[in-house]
């Protein structure tokens, strides 16, 4: 079992609909069992989870304090893949969750904000030895801001190719607890993020030495 780790510190950034998305791909795209679990006490991805028909990818409940034997559980069970999704804070709890990661993913936007604040998320990554690469979110359609994004993360370290666009579709496929692989299989949407779970899956069955030296 391989475990995602979904953080960015900026609110927003995509963290919650790249996990729902993420998840949703690798049930459908058959890299399942998939479970999803919500760390972030708003629990936006929980309230998603409950307005879902579909009974996978699962949902598993953790708090902070269980969440290493859960996932434990989980791998004898025969879960292959967790995604687990955090709230938009540097604090001990996220250090913990970031500590069960395999790969930590970095949704952020291409705003000036949100690429200064990826250097504290960064560094909980990295203190922790933890292979992590960043992924642009709701990209708008010029460019330029994009390229941009893209330099000033590869600064950082590893950036997903696949680019997440600023889409309607992405929060209204929401609304029922579906996901753009759901609503529109076909579209642009359910095929970049199909791109991105290409990336994503391939980064976590690395072999560990080969991250490292990207990274630094
Ligand atoms: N690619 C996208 N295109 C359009 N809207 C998006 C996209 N990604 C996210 N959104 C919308 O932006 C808002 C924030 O997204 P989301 O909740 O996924 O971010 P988050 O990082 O989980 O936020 P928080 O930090 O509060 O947990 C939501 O209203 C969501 O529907
Ligand atoms: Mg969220």
């Amino acid at each position: 079992m391989k475990t995602l780790v979904i953080a960015s510190q900026k609110g927003g950034a995509g963290k919650t609909t790249i996990a729902a998305h993420l998840a949703v791909a690798a049930e459908l795209g058959g890299a399942g069992p998939v479970v999803l679990i919500d760390s972030d006490p708003q629990g936006s991805l929980s309230a998603w989870w409950n307005s879902r028909e579909a009974q996978a990818p699962a949902l598993a409940p953790a708090s902070l304090a269980e969440l290493p034997a859960k996932l434990e559980a989980l791998r004898a069970a025969g879960v292959k893949l967790a995604v687990i999704d955090t709230p938009p804070a540097i604090t001990a709890a996220i250090r913990d969750v970031v500590k069960l990661a395999d790969l930590v993913l970095i949704p952020t936007r291409p705003s000036p904000h949100d690429l200064r604040a990826v250097g504290q998320t960064v560094d909980i990554a990295a203190e922790l030895q933890k292979p992590f690469a960043f992924c642009v979110t709701q990209a708008k359609p010029t460019a330029r801001l994009t390229v941009q994004a893209v330099a000033a993360l590869s600064a950082h370290g590893v950036v997903a190719p696949a680019i997440v666009h600023d889409r309607v579709d992405y929060a209204a496929s929401m609304i029922d607890g579906r996901t753009v692989i759901e609503t529109d299989p076909k579209g642009r949407s359910a095929a970049e993020i199909r791109e991105l779970l290409y990336f994503v899956q391939a980064r976590l069955h690395e072999k560990k030495k080969a991250n490292k030296k990207e990274t630094t």
